[in-house]
């Protein structure tokens, strides 16, 4: 939301008693002053202040989800179910949306938000977002396979993965049961990097995605507002821009 909008839905006044506000460097985000009445922000996001006194205003909607296997994660599809069918229509808002895409067959963690400058954020290559999976696979995962994910796997065709690790919880012949950590998101990503070592994935759940971890008291196909704590972590993934005449407070 643009800052004067908010300041405005605050009933700080007429147009011009906020840019008064604004050019005076009464108002600051995040402990920088900003003078710049389009600035995007977000009171549950940042530390919004008129004088030192914090603004609170809910302006976005986060949800943590536990995707079931069987939903597709997208806001519409012609015929199968989505992820927003899930939820409670009270629930439901404008511009509500998954962020990342999770296969119909994989389960767990999903955020949803209609916070768009967020999910942009998240998913940029060059923020490197941790993401965590529970993977089954059907053959032994063997130190070879966790050297090659260490290594960065090349897909077939030629691709070639970053650097990701494989933590092995169990191993046998007819199925292995592990945690991968990787900090990309190349479509089917997970089951390619397995397909490359010669295992087909027959159980896939992302468990967490840059802070976020998915709350274990999540049933599938659950889900909840996310909480402060949560709401703080993912800060540092909502970037003010920065603007010539901010100024960092003493
Ligand atoms: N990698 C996959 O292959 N599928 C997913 O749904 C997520 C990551």
């Amino acid at each position: 939301m643009r800052l004067d909008k908010l300041l405005t839905s605050l009933h700080f006044g007429s147009r011009n008693t906020i840019k008064r506000l604004l050019h005076s460097k009464q108002v600051t985000v995040d402990g920088v002053i900003i003078t710049k009445a389009g600035q995007n922000v977000d009171a549950m996001l940042q530390d919004i202040r008129v004088n030192g006194r914090k603004l609170c205003h809910q302006t976005h909607l986060y949800y943590m989800m536990n995707k079931p296997a069987g939903v597709i994660s997208a806001v519409t599809d012609k015929r199968l179910p989505t992820v927003m069918d899930l939820l409670e229509s009270t629930d439901y808002g404008k511009g509500l949306y998954p962020v990342g895409r999770l296969d119909r067959d994989t389960q767990g963690l999903l955020l949803l938000t209609d916070n768009g400058q967020l999910g942009y954020q998240l998913l940029r290559p060059n923020k490197h977002v941790t993401k965590r999976y529970e993977v089954k696979v059907n053959g032994l995962v063997t130190a070879e396979d966790c050297a090659a994910f260490q290594a960065g796997i090349i897909f077939h065709g030629g691709i070639q993965c970053q650097p990701a690790q494989l933590e092995v919880l169990a191993a046998a012949s007819s199925e292995s049961h592990v945690i991968l950590e990787l900090r990309e998101g190349k479509f089917h990503q997970v089951k390619k990097m397995f397909l490359a070592v010669g295992k087909k994935v027959t159980f896939l759940k992302r468990i967490q995605m840059g802070p976020l971890i998915l709350d274990p008291a999540l049933a599938s196909g659950g889900y909840r507002a996310l909480n402060d704590e949560e709401l703080r972590q993912l800060l540092p993934y909502f970037t003010i821009e920065k603007q010539q005449s901010a100024q960092h407070l003493g």
